[in-house]
């Protein structure tokens, strides 16, 4: 017999109780749920709602259920369709009818919503400490790549010189972003719907505030339509957790461009790489390749989700079953690639030599000579002009700037003297990008001083 078997005379058709039943991955809820249920029960009984005594053996009967739930002992079953049905139905066989109580005055409406809110704030919480770790692990290596000269790259092709700490710094600010959006939404995850009953609200004298104030709500849902209907807050950490996809993925193309033959500039640790089963030579980037691609199924589920929602009317509807298992396995596989990605970033090797050759041989301090022209009072766009002039001069007889004699240099403009060879080392070109935000060593430190103090504020470490 169904929970809500009365008004029917014959049973569901069993392939239908297979298709509709959510209950395969929905015990991911169930700590949620019975934390959600012992937080109402206790509202049942200080408001006098249920007797003290049969208030109290649900919520012990609850324990035992959670208990036996997470042991694998209790038999959750598509027949009780859902996780909210089979806690109540182990709940009964526990400590008998009186487990029927527990439901006065909720609805699983209000109830599923209660439970996604549960999961996702701590799954925020988890994906925040995680990005931290992240974000240490890239401060680390700018720490020890201060003095690392890397080509900057716009079309990927070489521009100018960088810090190769600066090119991390990139990132860390980036990740913050991230966090910043994530604890934004905490602020409309973080309400209590409990209280809103099927749609309309409830008959019994309940007390919302005390059920929120018991969960660690900051408030409740002011209107109950909304508070069965709204899943804005999972197409939030959908969102979210694409953005973060996003940065994952180019850093992961970066890695893999980096630790090309063709680029070098990088190997990453035998632990984080795989091997070929038919050529003996390949270390082949597989966990960055990987976490490229699952950005494709983190999208995936965000427009999934949108879909599902667009033109469903208010309030409830069967439809809005299909938001979990694209929540969970977002956050499963956020939680996988940022788990492991510390651990790669901090065992990378980074090939600094051949960085530094890369930047040796590229016109990459092209700019600095036409800036060099500027400080001698040329204007800007005929400096452009002349170098633009040398640069070709350089590439037709197989030059770098650096190659070149003063006569030379001479012959393009009289403005140049000898104090050309010491501004177009690659050294000089990096830290004449002093200005805030710039890849001069010391404007790095800033950076990194400006993000080690983001990091250690209490917002982030007191989650
Ligand atoms: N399993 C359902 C879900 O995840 C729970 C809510 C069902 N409510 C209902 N009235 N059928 O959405």
């Amino acid at each position: 017999m169904k929970l809500w078997g009365g008004r029917f005379t014959k049973p569901t058709n069993q392939l239908m109780d297979e298709y509709t039943a959510s209950i395969n991955f929905d015990k991911k809820l169930a700590k949620y749920d019975i934390q959600g249920s012992l937080a109402h029960v206790e509202m049942l009984k200080v408001c006098g709602i249920i007797p003290a005594e049969d208030a109290d053996k649900i919520a012990d009967g609850l324990q035992v259920v959670l208990g036996k739930i997470e042991s694998g002992e209790a038999e959750l079953s598509e027949e009780h369709e859902d996780i909210h049905m089979n806690v109540e139905k182990l709940l009964i066989e526990e400590v008998g009818a009186v487990g029927g109580k527990l439901h006065t005055g909720r609805s699983r409406n209000d109830q599923v919503a209660l439970d996604m809110r549960l999961y996702l704030r701590d799954a925020i919480g988890t994906t925040i400490q995680l990005l931290v770790d992240v974000q240490k692990a890239l401060i680390n290596q700018a720490k020890l790549n201060l003095d690392t000269v890397m080509p900057g790259y716009t079309h990927l092709q070489r521009a100018q010189p960088v810090l190769f700490g600066h090119h991390m710094m990139a990132y860390v600010f980036m990740f913050q972003r991230d966090t910043e959006r994530l604890m934004d939404s905490l602020k409309r995850v973080n309400k209590s719907p409990l209280g809103a009953g099927a749609l309309a609200g409830t008959t019994f004298p309940i007390d919302r505030q005390f059920v929120a104030d018991k969960l660690g709500f900051d408030g409740i849902c002011e209107n109950s339509l909304d508070a069965v209907s709204d899943r804005d807050f999972v197409v939030e950490f959908l969102a979210n957790a694409s953005l973060i996809s996003t940065h994952l993925s180019r850093l992961c193309e970066e890695f893999v461009q980096w630790s090309s033959a063709e680029f070098n500039f990088i190997e990453l640790d035998d632990s984080f790489t795989t091997g070929s089963s038919m050529m003996p030579q390949k270390k082949n980037p597989d966990l960055a390749e990987l976490v490229r691609g699952k950005t494709g199924r983190v999208y995936g589920h965000l427009i999934g989700m949108l879909t599902t929602l667009k033109g469903l009317p208010l309030a409830y509807n069967k439809d809005m079953q299909e938001d979990k298992e694209g929540m969970f396995d977002t956050f499963e596989t956020l939680k996988g690639a940022l788990a492991l990605f510390a651990p790669m970033i901090d065992t990378m090797q980074v090939k600094k030599e051949n960085m530094y050759a890369a930047v040796k041989n590229d016109f990459s301090n092209a700019t600095d000579l036409a800036d060099y022209l500027v400080g001698k009072g040329m204007p800007f766009r005929e400096s452009h002009a002349v170098v633009g002039q040398v640069v070709l001069n350089c590439i037709n007889n197989g030059k770098y700037l650096l190659d070149m004699t003063l006569e030379e240099f001479q012959s393009f403009s009289e403005l140049i003297e000898s104090d050309i060879f010491e501004a177009l080392t690659p050294e000089t070109v990096v830290n004449a990008r002093d200005v805030a935000g710039g890849t001069a060593k010391h404007r790095v430190e800033e950076q990194i001083a400006k993000a080690e103090q983001i990091l250690d504020s209490a917002g982030l470490t007191g989650l």
